[in-house]
């Protein structure tokens, strides 16, 4: 099938690329930005992502994958379109549409004059309803064409993590496809069909829902078990210990129980926010996702709390903070625990050296004014203690002889760690 992705960010690429090289489909991505068009269009990545580049390439150089900056041309020479533009949190915590809108009314520009049966398919996360009163009026409205009639509509949310966001599109748990109306649905299933895995047909808002759902639900175990973590820390207990306990029930499952500093990234507290909001709006009360935010806000902090602990007047410690990202495998500090524990030091006077191996350019846009180091050794040295707050395989290394270069051998741990170091140098966030 003819394909055409409008966006290519960390969602529009891989998902393109996934569909090129798993559907043997030929896709035609679509950017406003004529740079990340021309990189794409000579086989080059614009973003970081495992195993991305080298597919990416391959798929240009097979033709089955192209970029253009015209999204009518690429709607009229395509049978569907995804839009799978960003949805970027507002102020308020609201979600804000402005480029979901953009590219609906440029998507319709493309149907105008077309004749076949096309099929939109909004990929982007956007909250139950978006999809009925803000994209499809644009595109009837430009095109002069009537949804469900003329063309068909899809709403098909993403589940793809940053960092392997191409590995996960290529092999989802289950494919959700929200229709207006059958044909849309079928024509979508039909795309998939090399996905041998669950597909589940809804409404379009449910299709909605069950994104937010899902990305509420995982950050609400990750609270959950940092709540449970801090009573670990207060009994002495390993909370990792208690999470391989609970999660050994199937009905529950291990999975993202991993206590530590909290959660970031451009996803969890960015849907959480929007779904309460969106609640909120409803006259509805969020009780259980304002409390995951609040258990989130609380845990980023929380190491600073331990180490005061230690050092009750922090002014004039040096401090080293280790994983500046906001999980290992990309450089993005998006919400990452690590801006909020750097300004808390610095308000308690603290000096700060930060090390991280991809994120460092990122944080110094946030935070200018600490002592950035190119690597953990130099961060280690002369320091009166060290943070771990993204659990980076390379801090597994950190060794004996590393911790004697410290002021005071002591590591507080965000993220629960595998190296061999003496345990009383070492101390977790909600484990001993
Ligand atoms: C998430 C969702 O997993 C993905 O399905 C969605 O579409 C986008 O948002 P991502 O934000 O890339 O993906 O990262 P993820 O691996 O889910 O981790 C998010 C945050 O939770 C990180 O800060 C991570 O450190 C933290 N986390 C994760 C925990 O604290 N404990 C866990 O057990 C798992």
């Amino acid at each position: 099938m003819d394909i055409s992705i409008v966006g290519t960010g960390y969602v529009g690429l891989p998902a393109g690329a996934g569909l090129a090289s798993k559907g043997n489909h030929n896709v035609t991505c679509v950017d406003i930005d004529e740079e990340k068009v021309e990189k794409i269009n000579n086989g080059e990545c614009p973003i970081y992502e495992e195993d991305l580049p080298e597919l990416l390439e391959k798929m240009v150089e097979d033709g089955k994958l192209s970029a253009t900056t015209n999204t009518s041309d690429a709607v009229h020479n395509s049978e569907i379109t995804f839009l799978a533009v960003g949805t970027p949190m507002q102020e308020d915590g609201s979600i804000n549409l402005d480029y979901i809108k953009q590219a609906a009314e440029d998507i319709g520009e493309g149907l105008r004059d077309k004749e076949e049966y096309h099929v939109v398919v909004v990929k982007s996360t956007v909250v139950p309803g978006t999809t009925e009163n803000e994209v499809i009026p644009r595109i009837e409205e430009k095109s002069g064409k009537k949804a469900g009639e003329d063309f068909g509509v899809c709403m098909n949310p993403e589940f793809l993590r940053e960092g392997t966001a191409l590995n996960d599109f290529l092999n989802p748990d289950r494919i959700v496809i929200g229709e207006l109306d059958e044909k849309s649905g079928s024509k979508i299933e039909e795309m998939y069909s090399a996905f041998d895995v669950p597909k589940i047909r809804t409404s379009l808002q449910a299709a909605e829902l069950i994104k937010y759902a899902s990305n509420s639900l995982l950050a609400t175990k990750i609270s959950f078990i940092n709540e449970i973590g801090n009573l670990c820390k207060e009994l002495n207990i390993d909370v990792y210990e208690v999470a391989d306990g609970v999660g050994l029930d199937h009905r529950i499952n291990r999975d993202f129980l991993d206590s530590g500093a909290g959660f970031g990234g451009s996803c969890f507290p960015k849907d959480v926010r929007a779904l309460a909001s969106f609640m909120e709006e409803k006259n509805l009360d969020p009780k259980i996702l304002n409390d995951t935010i609040q258990v989130n806000e609380e845990q980023k902090t929380k190491l600073v709390e331990q180490l005061q602990d230690h050092y009750p007047d922090l002014s004039g410690k040096t401090i080293a903070v280790l994983g500046l990202a906001f999980k290992p495998g990309t450089d993005d500090i998006r919400q990452s625990p690590a801006i909020d524990i750097i300004s808390e030091l610095k308000y308690l006077g603290a000096e700060v050296k930060a090390y991280d191996p991809k994120a460092i350019e990122n944080m110094k846009q946030k935070h200018p004014e600490i002592q950035y180091t190119s690597n953990y050794e130099e961060a280690l040295k002369d320091a009166d203690a060290a943070l771990i707050v993204t659990d980076w395989k390379e801090f597994n290394q950190i060794s004996r002889e590393d911790l004697q270069e410290m002021n005071k051998a002591l590591i507080l741990e965000g993220r629960r760690m595998e190296y061999k170091i003496d345990k009383e140098n070492r101390k977790g966030v909600t484990w001993p």
